[in-house]
């Protein structure tokens, strides 16, 4: 998989309105084969739309999908080659096991002994015992639903999986198991993935680049670590964790000491600058740093080996610091504080990029 291979999936200008109002607003994509594409983004920014487009439940109002060169968009949903939603609700509740595994082969007229062959094959892959076969769906547990529906969804032998929240109602430990089966599901079967979540952490801990939506449009599609450490925009940065933020007007930035370096390197530049907190590093008085910054811790958490602080800064801005619990800050709240980092940690935003958002 690289970036110059064909798209399997390509969006073009697609636009959704719902009367005068428009939920996606000519989106571009273009998702690899076999890559695992996580859509995050906040409520009502349009990613359910977006997939149910996808996946022919509903029409666009303009643009065009295609799928390895096959314009689907103008397709009927049940006449699409190949895509598919999960949702563990589809499930028929009365049958069995086996009988909604082979769903989809029993509608393409598959003879029965290869069907339930297939089914059993699918239990393995889903690492369900093989005898859930027989079990009725409502003796199954919430994570054993979900492990169906996905061998269901595996039945129909889509070239994407389509997933919108497949997680979001199970509790946090089957969630995280559930996170890692899908992330080796994904490997094994060399499907593409394009899964939808609320769940920063769950994109990141799956998905070979994450789309940022917000309000109807992408922000930024990119693998994590470079959204993390590039944001295009601060509402990028912010929903990528906690963040600081200083505007940067003609290469000064109140509040921020710059060595020569850094002020010679950041010269004429207007923008915003952002810094993780835990980029940052506790300075002696005579420490010297790329970026500087003083102040007053006015709060301190615990974060397990970590620990974040708030201070003041002389401009009246807080700032978020987070350091090994090793260099925790004596005197605690009320005691000043010098932090620093290098300029490599901090990131400009280029002031149009957060205007076109
Ligand atoms: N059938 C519809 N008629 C009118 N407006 C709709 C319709 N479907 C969705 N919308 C609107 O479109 C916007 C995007 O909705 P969508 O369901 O795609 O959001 P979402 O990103 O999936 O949100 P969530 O994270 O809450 O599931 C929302 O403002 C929603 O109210
Ligand atoms: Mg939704």
């Amino acid at each position: 998989m690289t970036d110059s291979s064909p798209p399997i999936l390509r969006i073009n200008a697609l636009t959704k309105t719902f009367d005068d109002f428009t939920a996606l607003h000519g989106i571009n994509l273009n998702v690899r084969d076999g890559e695992f594409l996580a859509i995050v983004g906040p409520s009502g920014s349009g990613k359910t739309t977006l997939i149910r487009i996808l996946v022919g439940m509903d029409e666009p109002s303009d643009g065009a999908v295609w799928l390895r060169g096959t314009r689907i968009d103008v397709v009927p949903a049940n006449k699409r080659p190949t895509c598919m939603v999960f949702q563990s609700l589809a499930l028929f509740p009365h049958r069995s096991v086996g009988q909604n595994i082979e769903f989809p082969l029993k509608l393409r007229g598959v003879a029965p002994a290869e069907r339930k062959a297939r089914a059993l094959e699918l239990l393995d892959t889903l690492r369900l015992p093989r005898d859930y076969y027989s079990k009725r769906i409502q003796q199954c547990s919430g994570g054993e639903k979900q492990r169906v529906a996905l061998a269901r969804a595996l039945a129909f032998d889509p070239e994407i999986l389509f997933f919108d929240e497949p997680l979001s109602a199970l509790d946090y430990r089957l969630r995280k198991t559930l996170e890692k089966e899908l992330k080796d599901l994904h490997r094994r079967t060399g499907k593409t993935f394009i899964y939808i979540t609320h769940s920063l952490e769950e994109a990141m801990v799956m998905s070979d680049r994450i789309a940022i939506m917000k309000a109807g449009r992408f922000e930024q599609i990119a693998p994590a670590e470079e959204i993390y450490a590039r944001p295009v925009s601060k509402f990028v940065a912010e929903f990528m964790g906690e963040v600081n933020f200083f505007d940067l007007v003609k290469g000064a930035a109140p509040g921020v000491a710059l060595s020569a370096a850094a002020s010679a390197a950041l010269a004429g530049q207007t923008g915003t600058l952002t810094i993780r907190p835990e980029s940052l590093r506790k300075l002696t008085a005579e420490g010297v740093a790329d970026l500087s910054f003083e102040g007053i811790v006015t709060a301190e958490y615990l974060l397990g080996s970590r620990i974040q602080y708030r201070m003041t800064l002389a401009t009246g801005q807080e700032m978020i610091v987070e350091v090994l619990r090793e260099n925790a800050v004596e005197g605690g709240i009320g005691a000043a504080l010098r932090v620093g980092c290098d300029l490599s940690a901090a990131h400009l935003i280029a002031e149009a990029a957060d205007a076109a958002a």
